[in-house]
């Protein structure tokens, strides 16, 4: 979503600002804009639809001797995508730019129109720049405008914020989306993500809701919701986990792809002693918590990571024996679930961003519940705010589709649930969980290895119109996850349905147009799959099977089949059987000539509900 750029210092800032703009491209966005002080101490702006590179040509319209700027990618929300509703906005001597929403952006606009304000765009922000200068107006002190602008706007705002009165000087504010302030010498930054500083400073500090301020080349102040000033002891950043790029890879996504064996190794290698049988409880953040309250469970997440947490329910309930409910963190925010000090509220989230799945937490924690986040990236919000963390460390992924952030969430949500039932003193076959642990990066390597097969497969499917994938228990899970991999990047209409939910509708739909992936591995559930798969058959659908390897009897009735190996565990078996279907939907989408990283409309870290 919208990335905000910021820096004040004493080198030429339009390289720093853009090149700053496109670490955050992976974020999601669809246009873009630079502001800069002049040496006149004026305010310069050049902006574009699209992505970066039509912002590109314009910098030359802009004072190239400038060493105070703000950029912005934009992810439209009030307005389309246009230049005009592109940020930065300016007016009257002021320029923004914002990350977030602004609820009640009709009823303060009305008000600004009153007063004569004329607006040049449809967006919610530009309204925030007439309130702003409404307020400046009145009493020529920023600080002071700000506070008061916070009582007066609802919902969720990062500001960056240029005033021509004082041209060294930047101000920000925080609430609700994510803001990093970066100390540098003799200049200072600030942006949305720490990936878009970290090439000139380590030393960051991460805004809390309310914080606001200002930086000027050698100073940066901060002011509490009261005006108060604040100190605050910057963190040091480690740089491996900035370490990104395609490593000849053609895109993001398959390199993320080949990189799950040795996340898989990794997060097991950190989590658990396979030779001993034992977990790693800080590791896994279990150090935070009681977990003799452990009455209930919730998990709650969007998108990919709550497909993650499905299974995670399959995972845990059985193991760990308490009732687990998974839900859309944005359903549960407001449905008032019932919620006490016995329930342990787990949010999983790759980014640590996402609006609804924080709001979840914090709705959770209100209500006394324990919560541990199972989150890639640190320092991000959801981590600081929940009582423990088990950090999945897949590495920084910058393909919007995710997928070795999926499979490291399932594998954390297996260690969670062992090591949950073994610190509550539960019965667990550890020595085959140590087993099946062990086998896994292999098993995934061999999957990814079958990337020929799957591309060659995908030569038949890369026209369809639609799609539809069934699986049981955790597969049912894997078969949401395969078909939303396929929506997401190649544009195919695609859905995922539990096998025994088949008859009870999406059957209607089943003829020799239609396509159905089916997830078959040597379970319990094979036979009651062979049987939905027969029914595909009797109505002529054809089946794309993804089953074990030398499974002849399921082969034999497969129009495309993919063996793969078996795992001596159910659950583990599911982290497998997506490897082929995220590398199908990665070559379907190659095939149609999509944007694979950057699928339109989609977002990395979705900071706004
Ligand atoms: C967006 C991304 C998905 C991701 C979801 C949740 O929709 O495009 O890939 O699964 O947000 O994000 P999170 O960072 O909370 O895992």
């Amino acid at each position: 979503m919208c990335g905000i750029v910021g820096y004040v210092g004493s080198r030429e800032c339009l390289d720093i600002i853009f090149e700053g703009l496109a670490k955050l491209e992976y974020r999601g966005y669809d246009s873009t804009g630079l502001a800069v002080v002049g040496k006149d101490s004026k305010i310069y702006i050049e902006k574009s639809e699209g992505k970066l590179s039509k912002l590109r040509p314009l910098l030359k319209n802009l004072p190239q001797i400038a060493s105070v700027g703000l950029g912005h990618t934009r992810w439209a929300t009030h307005g389309a995508a246009t230049t005009a509703n592109a940020h930065p906005h300016v007016a009257d001597k002021l320029a923004i730019v914002h990350n977030g929403i602004i609820e009640n952006f009709r009823e303060l606009k009305a008000e600004c129109e009153a007063k004569g304000a004329q607006f040049k765009s449809q967006t919610d922000t530009e309204v925030i720049l007439h309130v702003l200068i409404d307020l400046y107006k009145n009493n020529r002190d920023m600080k002071k405008t700000l506070l008061s602008l916070r009582e007066k706007l609802h919902g969720a705002y990062s500001l960056g914020i240029l005033v021509e009165d004082e041209p060294s000087t930047i101000y920000f504010v925080k609430e609700g989306s994510p803001l990093v302030l970066g100390y540098g010498e003799g200049e200072n930054f600030f942006a949305s993500d720490a990936l878009a500083v970290v090439e000139h400073t380590r030393k960051v500090v991460f805004l809390k809701d309310g914080e606001m301020g200002r930086m000027t080349p050698t100073s940066i102040e901060l002011w509490d919701e009261e005006g108060t000033s604040l100190e605050r002891e910057p963190l040091t950043l480690d740089l491996s986990s900035f370490h990104i790029g395609k490593s000849g890879y053609k895109h993001f996504m398959l390199k993320e792809i080949h990189e799950q064996p040795a996340v898989m190794a990794k997060t097991i290698q950190r989590l658990v002693d396979v030779d001993k049988g034992t977990f790693n409880e800080a590791a896994l953040g279990l150090d935070a918590i009681d977990v003799t309250k452990i009455k209930a469970i919730h998990i709650v997440g969007c998108g990919t990571a709550y497909l993650a947490g499905v299974i995670g329910k399959y995972i845990l309930e059985p193991i760990v024996k308490v009732p687990v409910q998974v839900e859309l963190a944005s359903e549960f925010r407001y449905r008032d679930p019932w919620l006490n000090e016995g329930t342990l509220v787990i949010p999983i989230t790759q980014s640590g961003e996402t609006a609804d799945t924080l709001a979840s937490l914090k709705h959770a924690m209100e209500k006394g519940c324990q919560s541990l986040a199972i989150c890639n990236v640190h320092f991000a919000t959801i981590p600081r705010t929940a009582h423990g963390t088990l950090y999945m460390e897949a590495g920084p992924e910058i393909g919007v589709a995710s997928t070795k952030a999926f499979t490291s969430q399932v594998l954390c949500l297996y260690i969670l649930a062992h090591a949950l039932a073994a610190k509550l003193k539960h019965d667990i076959p550890v020595s085959s969980v140590m087993e099946a642990l062990k086998a896994l990066p292999p098993q995934v390597e061999h999957g990814i290895g079958l990337g020929p097969v799957v591309e060659k497969i995908s030569q038949t499917y890369y026209e369809v119109q639609n799609c539809i994938y069934i699986g049981r228990a955790a597969n049912s899970s894997i078969a949401l996850e395969g078909a939303l991999k396929l929506k997401e990047i190649s544009y195919i209409h695609a859905e995922g349905y539990a096998g025994g939910e088949l008859k009870h509708g999406p059957i209607a739909l089943i003829d020799q147009h239609m396509p159905v992936i089916a997830l078959c591995p040597k379970d319990r559930h094979y036979d009651k799959m062979m049987s939905n798969i027969e029914e595909v058959r009797a109505r002529e659908g054809k089946i794309f099977g993804i089953g074990a390897l030398g499974d002849l009897k399921f082969q034999s009735i497969c129009q495309d089949f993919i063996g793969l190996p078996q795992s001596s565990d159910e659950f583990l078996q599911s982290i497998i059987n997506v490897i082929p279907l995220q590398l199908f939907a990665y070559h379907v989408a190659c095939k149609r000539g999509t944007d694979v990283d950057q699928p339109r409309n989609l977002a990395k870290s979705v900071t706004v509900e």
